[in-house]
């Protein structure tokens, strides 16, 4: 579990250096896989891959990449995998949805440290990442399955295509959600901390337990 507390002048720190670091390991090697992924699977979009080295150096890193990705989505798991599980707040907060896509968060049930729509992004991408990864290995030493077997290499064709076109659904709404709706979340992924102000407007209940005042109602 990460270490959310009030910081001396007042703000509160969302996310602790680890963290933080371990969130950017997973995003940039989200995108290296993401450019050397669509390259590899298209000839139209080959010209990534080129512009990152050329299609040989794309296709060699892709699977280091691909278990650097993985080993970063375990170690979220492990730091966040408890505040991640849904709860009857998600579900009545998952009722308000609508106040969520108009930015309307003050008319929204308190929640924890994450809302749902963070928690469904979490599994979507840890989820994926497990499917990505045991296909990708299969696709990665295909000398290794047996002739009987072989269907199995076309079954993680297709699974690592849709595995992957599901996380970047996921990936968009997420960067778009952090950078672009949620003023605030992006600062806290770099320096860590959030106002006060903020953890009561987005996250009330997590809040009013790290401050030790007990739930604020609505
Ligand atoms: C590379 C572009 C990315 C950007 C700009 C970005 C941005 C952000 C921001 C702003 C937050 C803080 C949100 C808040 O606490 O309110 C966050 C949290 C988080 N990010 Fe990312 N992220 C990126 C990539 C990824 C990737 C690839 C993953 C996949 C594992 C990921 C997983 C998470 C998770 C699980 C959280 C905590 C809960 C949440 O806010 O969804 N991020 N990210």
């Amino acid at each position: 579990m990460g270490e959310s507390r009030v910081l001396p002048d007042g703000s509160i720190l969302r996310y602790n250096f680890v963290e933080r670091m371990i969130h950017w390991v997973a995003g940039a090697s989200y995108v290296y896989l993401l450019l050397t992924g669509l390259a590899l699977w298209t000839p139209w979009l080959y010209w990534l891959a080129v512009m990152l080295g050329g299609g040989g150096v794309s296709r060699t890193l892709h699977p280091w990449v691909g278990l650097l990705f993985m080993a970063a989505v375990l170690r979220m798991y492990q730091l966040w995998g408890k505040e991640m599980r849904i709860t009857d707040v998600d579900r009545e907060w998952n009722k308000a949805l609508r106040h969520y896509t108009r930015n309307e968060d003050q008319n929204l049930p308190p929640v924890e440290r994450f809302n749902a729509g963070q928690k469904y992004l979490f599994w979507l991408m840890y989820w994926g990442g497990v499917v990505l990864t045991i296909t990708g290995v299969v696709m990665w030493i295909p000398e290794y399955i047996p002739w009987s077997l072989r269907f199995l290499l076309h079954l993680s064709v297709l699974l690592h295509a849709i595995a992957a076109l599901l996380t970047i659904g996921g990936f968009i709404i997420h960067v778009y959600m952090g950078t672009a709706v949620v003023r605030g979340g992006f600062r806290s992924v770099i320096r860590g901390e959030v106002s006060q102000g903020w953890a009561k407007m987005h996250h009330r209940l997590w809040l009013a337990r790290i401050t030790g005042n007990g739930p604020t109602k609505r």
